[in-house]
């Protein structure tokens, strides 16, 4: 079947590429951002009642625990939704459109609490080649620079496995990735990021899936 170019699609492919990041906005329609936000609650909200389980990661304060990501999301009774995107339908499409035939690897819910603080620069993984890993986050709510924002150096997932992220951060730019509900975020998991303080009074969270290149004959 020949289909047609697709522009949208082409770019978000070569800002991957290129960048090592690309935005596909507005990718989660209205009605799955609903459901996802919905069971988002049912995990939160028990876990403010005392609920822990091994998955539930969280800080530890004087002031209480504060969760910072359910780990294993596909197997919380809670989260069927992100059950279903973790096996199949949309976020495969999109990675597959990103990288050809992929498989699905980890799935989790990040959550930014109100004044916690943000993420310290890293690269998620190096053992995998440019454009062969990547992650994909759905948005629950607006990521602003103000409730800390995902930040990236634009081209560092191209740099070796042992680049010294200190050293990159001094030498080139980095640039901040405001994103809407339900716009999608893919980044190379070899790219340079981090986030900021969640500095204002909302909750930020994202259902964060990843994806490597499918391998075709034994591993
Ligand atoms: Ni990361």
């Amino acid at each position: 079947m020949i289909t047609k170019p697709d522009p949208a699609v082409d770019s978000a492919v070569g800002d991957l590429r290129a960048k090592g990041y690309a935005v596909a906005s507005g990718r989660c329609g209205a009605d799955l951002l609903r459901a996802l936000r919905a069971e988002a609650d049912r995990l939160v909200v028990p876990f403010a009642w005392g609920d822990r389980r091994p998955d539930f990661w969280c800080y530890e304060s004087l002031s209480g625990d504060t969760l910072y990501r359910v780990h294993n999301l596909e197997k919380q009774p809670e989260a069927k939704r992100a059950r279903e995107l973790f096996e199949a339908g949309l976020l495969h499409e999109l990675a597959a459109e990103m990288i050809g035939p992929v498989e699905a690897t980890v799935c989790a819910m990040i959550v930014k609490t109100p004044r916690v603080a943000g993420v310290p620069w890293h690269r998620d993984r190096v053992n995998l080649p440019p454009t062969t890993g990547i992650n994909l986050s759905v948005f629950l709510e607006d990521a602003t620079v103000g409730n800390g924002c995902v930040e990236a150096v634009p081209g560092s997932h191209l740099l070796p496995d042992d680049a010294d992220i200190a050293g990159v951060r001094t030498a080139r730019p980095s640039i901040h990735l405001p994103v809407r509900a339900g716009d999608i975020l893919v980044h190379d998991v070899r790219l340079m990021h981090a986030s900021g303080d969640n500095a204002g009074g909302d909750l930020r969270r994202s259902i964060i899936v990843e994806f490597v290149a499918a391998q075709s004959g034994p591993r």
